[in-house]
């Protein structure tokens, strides 16, 4: 949970690099699942950065130096009969103690303060396009305060996107930020362990997801950070299978890619083992090409690497790899150049991983691939998916392989948050055999 003074210390930060601007968030919006019924909400993730709010209906302003109040939240009203069906609402006045915003009023007035808020202000920041008929709405109470230029106001003459801002701040995690990550790749990968130690032949992928989900919930997480993927035989070469409904045979491997969201916080894990418990030689040779290019990868993450460094090394090991397998024939450079090896390996080695799952923040500045620095969060996460072929011996057939963790980058190299689920095969083999 974070501390109210690193929200405020986050808000300041956002603040003293606005200059002479103001700042419009607004959380998600409810979304309908069919008929009557909703889907659970989630906020928006800016938004929840900066507020900590959780509650749907909702805008934030900042507005530096605002004497007033800088930072101003617009929510729903406490109001019993609604309440009564859709549970507490925190009102205006949690919002200012709670929530600790320096003023709050009814979301039904946001237009009508708006336009106050507005005047003589230089730049408004917003979420551009995120909820286009809130940014619509924005323009028009500008347009209004345009109006009003005879009694001398000046309306705001820049729009600037805050996620230029803001998702640089969302980049580095925070030490608050890191206990909640920590927490949620420990559940996640306890949930792993628990896939790994129930799964039999004859199961079906969604028995092992309800396993492993089972401790995830258990664990207090509300939902997953992203559908998980159980994906037994050939359905593991299908990169986003999440449809988990085949039996799961004898003989195969099992791909899970899963995590648990804490508090908004998502770890993206994924793990590759044999149904029944004992790699093939097949499967061994080809688990271990990726398991060696996740090593060399991972030797990679350290500050001052640039951000591309990790996926050049896994690129360089998986293509070896296949030629030392007779899945490729050529000389390792030809092929990484070509894109050859693309056949096999068709996805980049990681991203950012924060609050969204594939988070925020850019991979290039001013052209440059960035430098990795203490903070970042990234996920490491090589793979090979070998789909029957004429081209390629049966033997390696229907082989989807993909070993991944979440890896916090720290001042002196890095550290893997998601070390408690095995990736080593016999570690793997000796879990399952319990
Ligand atoms: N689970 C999505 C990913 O690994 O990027
Ligand atoms: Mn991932
Ligand atoms: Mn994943």
């Amino acid at each position: 949970m974070t501390k109210p003074e690193e929200l405020k210390r986050r808000q300041a930060d956002l603040m003293s690099m606005m200059g002479n601007g103001i700042a419009i968030l607004a959380t998600a919006n409810h979304q309908n699942r069919n008929g009557d019924v909703m889907f659970p909400f989630r906020p928006d993730s800016d938004f929840y950065y900066l507020t900590r709010f959780p509650e749907p209906e909702a805008v934030a302003v900042f507005s530096p130096g605002r004497k007033e109040g800088e930072y101003i939240l617009f929510c729903r009203q406490k109001d019993p009969v609604k309440e009564l069906w859709e549970g507490r609402h925190a009102g205006l006045e949690e919002a200012t103690g709670r929530y600790g915003a320096d003023q709050a009023f009814p979301i039904e007035d946001f237009h009508t303060h708006l336009p106050e808020l507005l005047c003589n202000q230089e730049k408004v920041y917003t979420m551009m396009g995120r909820y286009p008929e809130f940014d619509n709405g924005i323009l028009g109470n500008i347009a209004e305060v345009r109006s009003r230029r005879r009694a001398g106001t000046r309306a705001p003459w820049e729009l600037v996107d805050l996620r230029h801002i803001l998702h640089e701040m969302r980049l580095i995690k925070k030490r608050e930020e890191l206990k909640v990550m920590r927490a949620a790749a420990r559940l996640s990968a306890a949930g792993h362990v628990r896939a790994m130690q129930r799964t039999r032949p004859g199961m079906y992928e969604y028995q092992v997801q309800s396993e492993m989900e089972y401790v995830f919930r258990q664990g207090g997480s509300a939902d997953t950070a992203y559908p998980s993927i159980v994906a037994g035989g050939l359905n593991a070469c299908t990169l986003h299978y999440t449809r988990n409904n085949c039996k799961l045979a004898d003989g195969d491997l099992l791909l899970i890619d899963a995590g648990a969201e804490l508090d908004c916080y998502a770890a993206d894990i994924t793990r590759t083992f044999p149904v029944n418990g004992r790699f093939s030689d097949a499967q061994r040779a080809v688990y271990q090409v990726v398991l060696d290019a996740q090593h060399a990868a991972l030797e990679t993450v350290m500050p001052e690497n640039p951000v591309t460094a990790y996926h050049d090394a896994a690129v360089k090991v998986l293509t070896q790899g296949m030629v030392d397998l007779g899945l490729l024939s050529g000389g390792v450079d030809e092929l990484i150049e070509t894109g050859a090896y693309g056949k096999f390996y068709m996805h980049r080695t990681g991203h950012w991983l924060g609050m969204d799952v594939h988070d925020v923040g850019d991979y290039k500045v001013d052209g440059d691939w960035r430098i990795l620095e203490p903070g970042m969060v990234l996920t490491v996460e090589p793979g090979l998916y070998i789909r029957p072929d004429d081209t390629v011996d049966e033997k390696w057939h229907n082989i989807g392989i993909r070993i991944e963790d979440d890896v916090l980058v720290t001042r002196s190299g890095h550290e893997i948050l998601t070390g408690d689920v095995p990736k080593d095969p016999s570690e793997i083999e000796s879990l399952m055999k319990h």
